[in-house]
């Protein structure tokens, strides 16, 4: 018992939960691996050109617009689904669902990161 415990309080702890995020972010990764994420057609997921945060500039959720093939957004949410739209050949998700949260707080995780 006590090591069922233990070893649930290590998962907690490896997967960076973290109570003041609303997104989870273990599940996002799962998504952001996922081809078949807003329905997908081609076989990709945004980890085929996003691997490590590949593409996604450091400063991707402190930007006021963002610019995407030609067009311009407001949020982030809204550039993920053009992506699930275009590479993925998928249907954009909602924004403000859970799967969209999941997949922008593990987003967050790689773009926390140093750039290369
Ligand atoms: C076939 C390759 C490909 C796939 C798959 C792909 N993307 Fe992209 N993504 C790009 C390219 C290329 C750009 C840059 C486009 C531009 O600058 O106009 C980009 C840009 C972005 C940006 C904006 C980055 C920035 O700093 O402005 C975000 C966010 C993003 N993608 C998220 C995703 C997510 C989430 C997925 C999975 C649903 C995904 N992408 C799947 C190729 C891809």
């Amino acid at each position: 018992m006590k090591k069922i415990f233990i070893l649930a309080t290590a998962l907690v702890v490896a997967g960076g939960w973290s109570p003041a995020k609303a997104g989870n972010v273990d599940k996002g990764k799962a998504l952001f691996e996922s081809p078949t994420l807003g329905g997908g057609t081609t076989g990709k997921s945004c980890q085929s050109c996003h691997a490590g945060g590949e593409n996604l500039g450091a400063d991707l959720f402190n930007r006021k617009k963002l610019h995407i093939m030609g067009m311009t957004k407001t949020n982030v949410a809204d550039i993920v689904n053009v992506c699930i739209e275009k590479p993925l050949g998928g249907t954009a998700i909602d924004p403000k669902g859970e799967e969209m949260q999941d997949l922008l707080a593990y987003m967050e995780t790689l773009t926390a990161k140093p750039a290369k």
